[in-house]
């Protein structure tokens, strides 16, 4: 296949990336020769927190700011590393009053606000576990995922927490609600900021995050304290983050890229970070990119894309010429955005590939290698990737597979939560199978090409099916429902629902719109389908399965493929 290539000199680099030279050192990588780039406690042990942020003031006596913070409204306020490291010690001191362990399950259900990474700092560093979760859950999100935790304590603000209240009587392991408005900053205000930091094992339990899968409800990933080390070295290498960078994460940490590169890896480097509270807004974005004085941009393609289809007036109003280097990750940058990127900024975005699973970023575009658009690049130093078939033999270039990596890297998740037999089913003959379906090329740059599962990217954000339509059926008209992710031009995939509904109901555009909705305030705010078309029957296997498979051929107009397990349809 031939394909256009940014060469690196036409990415015009006017500084040195941290990485120079891919090759030797993916090479003659190895994570122990680099753990010296982390900080330890006693006895070699770690804390992934104080890593992230007490070690730039305790080791390197060095403060700057770390979190430069904006509302939705405008207000802006500023902590540097040692403000961080101060408030989350107290705030540590808070949740060891409410005697908090090693082990035990503290979430936060927050936008992004500074009292998130606040607590999320404060969990880790007396040991205990910390879960997040994505502010536009709904009860029913939240109840599935407190509850298979056994969250003990949760952090969320006054309004969040009504739609807790509403399931609380069935989470009777969650001892305590710490609100923003009330206990939160009454308690810190007293509690002491001398901590003895947990010095933890390399493997035990940092956070965890739910995410969702093709079949059933959402699973709870694990990662390790040691994950840090994994996040470090990418968030160096691939976002190529330096001392003196501003930098921007456009993620939220109720997803694993606000966790890994807008909290750990990040701070880790010692950067100093934007947050942003508000939602999407090309205008407040352009604004926030110039008036902050971002160096290292790291978003999302359909950002990119609402971003290309906004004005191209617009961008030529802001002052953008401090931008160095700009990546993109959670769903597949077509080439379109990255020529756009380079129209308006003068330079591409490196797209990159990861999962929850993965713990941080396996396979990458750098700035010292040239880009073949449409690619995700190649695998990162520490990584090894193949392509393999549904045996786990590996392929040859130009084949397509299974993306498949080689376990045992750092921030690979360390189990599924009171899950053993869906962890295990993620490795085959020595693999840990992806579930993206992907080629590589002479070169060994991987390219994607789809799911292998019935999991929908929408905007970016992860959904399981399954979830989408267990929601659904809690709608008084609706007896059955099955979900796709239907392609679309600007979020990549949306969701898509196809519904049986109750005898003598009628079947109206009203109805759709109201079943729609019902998903949205029941399920999550992201989660809800646009489209919702009435069937009346599912297609499903003989043994009762239903068969996405084939509602998705039938709205693309493809083959339906193999029928052989399909019930009479
Ligand atoms: C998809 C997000 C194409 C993929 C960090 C993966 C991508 C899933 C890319 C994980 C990319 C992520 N190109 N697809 N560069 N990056 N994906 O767990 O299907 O929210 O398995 O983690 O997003 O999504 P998750």
């Amino acid at each position: 296949m031939k394909t256009k290539i940014l060469s690196v000199a036409s990415k015009r680099l006017v500084f040195k990336p941290n990485l120079a030279d891919y090759e030797k050192e993916y090479k003659r990588f190895s994570y122990t020769e680099h753990e010296f780039e982390l900080s330890y406690l006693n006895d070699h042990k770690i804390n992934a927190a104080y890593n992230a942020v007490d070690r730039h003031i305790i080791s390197w006596r060095k403060n700057k700011i770390a979190l430069f913070w904006e509302g939705e409204d405008g207000t802006a306020k500023k902590y540097s590393f040692l403000d961080l490291c101060i408030l989350s010690n107290k705030f540590a001191n808070v949740l060891k009053k409410y005697k908090v362990k090693r082990g035990d399950r503290v979430f936060i259900f927050l936008p992004r606000v500074p009292e998130l990474y606040i607590s999320f700092l404060a969990i880790l560093k007396i040991g205990a576990i910390a879960g997040t979760l994505f502010s536009a859950f709904q009860s029913q999100a939240l109840e599935d995922r407190l509850g298979n935790s056994d969250a003990k304590i949760l952090i969320t603000n006054s309004e969040l927490k009504k739609r807790v209240d509403v399931v609380r009587k069935n989470l009777p392991k969650l001892e305590k609600i710490i609100t923003v408005e009330e206990e939160f900053w009454k308690e810190i205000e007293k509690a002491s900021s001398a901590l003895h930091i947990a010095a933890m094992s390399k493997s035990d339990p940092a956070f965890m995050l739910y995410t969702s899968g093709t079949t059933g409800k959402p699973k709870g990933v694990v990662h390790q304290h040691y994950a840090i080390l994994h996040e470090h070295l990418t968030a160096k290498w691939v976002l190529d983050i330096k001392d003196e960078d501003t930098y921007w994460c456009t993620a939220d940490p109720g997803w694993v890229t606000g966790i890994a590169y807008e909290i750990l890896g990040s701070w880790s480097n010692g950067v100093s970070t934007l947050v942003y509270e508000g939602r999407f807004d090309p205008e407040k974005w352009y604004d926030l990119l110039s008036r902050y004085r971002i160096t290292v941009w790291y978003t999302a393609p359909t950002a990119i894309r609402m971003l290309a289809a906004a004005s191209a007036k617009l961008v030529k109003k802001y002052d953008l010429s401090f931008l160095r280097h700009m990546a993109s990750v959670g769903e597949p940058l077509n080439p379109e955005p990255i020529y756009w990127g380079l129209k308006a900024f003068g330079k591409p975005f490196h797209d990159n590939y990861w999962q929850t699973e993965t713990g941080g970023i396996v396979i990458a575009n750098y700035p010292s290698l040239p880009i073949k658009p449409g690619s995700m690049g190649k695998p990162v130093p520490g990584i090894t990737a193949a392509i393999v078939d549904d045996k786990g033999h590996e392929l040859g270039p130009q084949k397509e597979g299974n993306l498949a990596l080689k376990p045992g890297w750092p921030g690979m998740m360390i189990k599924i939560w009171r899950r053993a037999e869906k962890y295990n089913s993620y490795f085959k003959n020595g693999w840990y199978i992806t579930g993206d379906k992907a080629y590589r090329d002479e070169d060994g740059y991987y390219w994607f090409i789809g799911r292998s599962d019935d999991v929908i990217k929408t905007s970016g954000e992860r959904v399981g099916p399954f979830e989408v339509e267990s929601a659904l059926i809690g709608h008084p008209s609706v007896i059955e429902a099955g979900v796709i992710g239907k392609p679309d031009q600007m979020r990549g995939e949306i969701i898509k629902a196809f519904v049986v509904l109750k005898k003598d109901v009628q079947a109206n555009d009203k109805l759709k719109e109201e079943i729609s909705l019902f998903v949205k305030k029941n399920l999550a705010g992201h989660a809800y389908p646009r489209e919702i078309e009435f069937i009346d029957k599912l297609p499903k296997t003989r043994s009762g399965k239903i068969m996405r498979r084939i509602l998705k051929a039938k709205e693309l107009g493809l083959p339906i493929g193999d029928t052989s397990t399909l019930e009479e349809y």
